[in-house]
């Protein structure tokens, strides 16, 4: 694959100049989590304000994330939210949850998101057990092995209408490769094999290019009855 075309970042540049301006919260997000030292693997600007429209549009009270690391994505989301609106944010690492914590109360979204550490399959599954109100809108980033799972739980927890979106649904195309040497390919491509002819779940993928080079998120939403 052909390294990324610096014209893709360029033209990031652009959209944000016009549609976006400048982010005062999510710039000192990316300042924490690069000084604590955490992967810089967070969705792009355009991507989180994709994000926070998308849960505005389907009227998001309830919100799932899986995947929070320094909470970038989770404050795009938790923007999103109508005034009483949650979101319930999953992360392995508590030092990454700490960031997350801060970066959020910087950003004035403290009130409006839980952070569970632990992995997040068990978290959801307490979710399931508690009875978890179910959420509108469902965001997973986490670890792509276990995107099966993710979709499972996603769908215990979601009601007909909800919006399920998953990131990294194309990896510069290795998606197509079976044997490709990218450890999270296979537990994309078993996603894919899920939705296929899914009963319950319309759904489409959207790839993407720009500062997160090639790449593609997954849209599916549970059918009415
Ligand atoms: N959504 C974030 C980026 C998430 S990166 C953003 O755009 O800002 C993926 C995150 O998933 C990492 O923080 C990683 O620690 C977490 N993760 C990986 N495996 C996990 C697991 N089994 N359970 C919960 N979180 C996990
Ligand atoms: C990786 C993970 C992500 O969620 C992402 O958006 C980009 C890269 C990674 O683990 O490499
Ligand atoms: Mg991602």
């Amino acid at each position: 694959m052909q390294s990324a075309d610096p014209r893709w970042s360029d033209v990031d540049g652009y959209i944000v100049e016009h549609l976006i301006g400048e982010d005062p919260a999510l710039d000192a997000c990316l300042a924490a989590n690069a000084a604590a030292g955490l992967p810089p693997i967070d969705v792009s600007i355009t991507q989180g304000r994709m994000l926070e429209l998308l849960a505005r549009a389907n009227k998001a009270e309830n919100i799932l994330e899986i995947g929070t690391l320094g909470g970038y994505s989770a404050i795009c989301l938790a923007r999103g939210l109508g005034d009483s609106g949650k979101l319930v944010t999953l992360e392995l690492e508590s030092g990454y949850a700490a960031v997350a914590r801060k970066n959020i109360e910087n950003a004035g979204l403290g009130d409006k998101v839980d952070i569970f550490v632990g992995e997040a399959v068990a978290t959801l599954r307490g979710l399931v057990e508690q009875g978890q109100t179910l959420f509108d809108l469902v965001f997973v980033d986490a670890d792509k092995q276990n995107y099966a799972a993710y979709l499972d739980y996603a769908l215990k927890l979601s009601r007909p209408g909800t919006m399920l979106i998953f990131d990294n649904v194309v990896r510069e195309g290795r998606v197509l490769d079976p044997s490709s040497d990218d450890p999270k390919v296979p537990g994309t491509r078993k996603l894919y094999e899920m939705l296929k002819n899914h009963p319950q779940l319309d759904a489409t993928a959207i790839q993407t290019v720009g500062a997160k080079k090639w790449d593609g998120f997954l849209i599916a939403v549970v059918r009415e009855e």
